[in-house]
């Protein structure tokens, strides 16, 4: 009902549109009209109310909330089921919770704020009040389980192309899937799978997007490692078409690779990669090496050139020792 509100009130740009004319079309009585209007300005939405005129829309929160991501995805299956929450621990420990209880692919979980962010490797991620986008995305691809590390690959390719479309931003991606720029991390991705033996019940990925973040607001420890949208842009940026438009190449790269296979992902991955070629130090699950980053096989494994020979990759933190030469 409300979004149906929203939709009229957005169809008359600055004019004001009637509560009878509402009412009538939604079949509803004015009182109700008047007790959804109220809690669209509790939201945030500015709505005028004029008592000859009726309503109209003069601002809209800046807030993922569901009426605002309905009304600007162009998305068939992704991001159409939403669940939204101001704040919250972890979206990826909500997705997780409504993926066991049956919820569609495609369902999302976003949070204006999380307490508890999760990254990965059990590390924190940094998650302040409408500084970023950070949601999580239920998916139940028919892969094998040996193919869930190419989603992560997958989501990134999907992200990276969404920030260089949608705010110019020149981002690139870190093996497996950090979103940086200039060096710095501008978008994490942290996927959980629940995986028989030969099948995938289901995969979490959880994104994280740092777009409205001034330097002085990341905490210490991050100033050198992190940065936003917004400071890369020099501006303020909108979180909801940036969000659009990850949920729109997802939806997009998803369906290649259901019809394709993985095969034009890694080609864009690799295209993509501010690691491949790069001096590297790997560490974990218990080994540490250095080596130069050669590509990543079919399983979106990363091979790495050592003394030794080459190493595969599957797990782990990589970091670049040298900075990109340009030109
Ligand atoms: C990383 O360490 O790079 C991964 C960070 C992933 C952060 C996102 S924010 C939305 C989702 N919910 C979480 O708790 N984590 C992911």
């Amino acid at each position: 009902m409300r979004g149906e509100i929203l939709r009229m009130l957005r169809r008359q740009p600055g004019g004001y549109v009637s509560g009878e004319e509402i009412s009538r079309r939604l079949d509803v009585t004015r009182t109700a009209i008047w007790k959804h209007i109220r809690a669209l300005k509790q939201d945030g939405y500015g709505i005028e109310a004029h008592s000859r005129l009726g309503y109209r829309l003069c601002g809209v929160p800046d807030l993922l909330l569901p009426d605002e991501i309905a009304a600007a995805l162009t998305t068939r299956r992704l991001g159409r089921a939403v669940a939204y929450f101001r704040r919250v621990e972890s979206t990826n420990n909500e997705a997780k919770k409504l993926a066991v209880a049956g919820c569609p692919e495609g369902q999302i979980v976003v949070a204006e704020e999380q307490s508890v962010g999760r990254g990965r490797l059990a590390r924190g991620w940094f998650s302040p009040f409408a500084g970023g986008v950070w949601f999580t995305i239920v998916l139940r691809p028919p892969f094998s389980p040996q193919d869930a590390p190419k989603c992560t690959l997958l989501a990134a390719v999907a992200v990276c192309r969404a920030i260089r479309r949608a705010t110019g931003v020149a981002c690139g991606i870190k093996w497996p899937n950090d979103i940086l720029y200039e060096g710095k991390k501008l978008v994490g991705i942290l996927t959980e799978m629940s995986a028989e033996m030969d099948a995938i019940n289901h995969i979490v990925i959880g994104i994280g997007v740092n777009v409205n973040i001034a330097a002085a607001d990341f905490p210490p420890e991050l100033r050198d490692l992190a940065t936003s949208l917004s400071l890369a842009a020099g501006r303020p940026l909108p979180r909801l078409a940036i969000f659009a438009a990850v949920l729109e190449e997802l939806e997009r790269i998803y369906d290649l690779v259901l019809a394709a296979g993985f095969g034009p992902v890694l080609a864009e991955w690799r295209d993509m990669s501010v690691t491949l070629g790069r001096a590297v130090d790997v560490s974990g699950p218990g080994r540490q090496f250095s080596g130069t980053a050669l590509d990543v096989d079919d399983d979106g494994a990363l091979l790495v050139k050592t003394d030794a020979g080459v190493e595969r990759v599957l797990a782990g933190d990589v970091s670049i020792r040298t900075p990109a030469r340009r030109g």
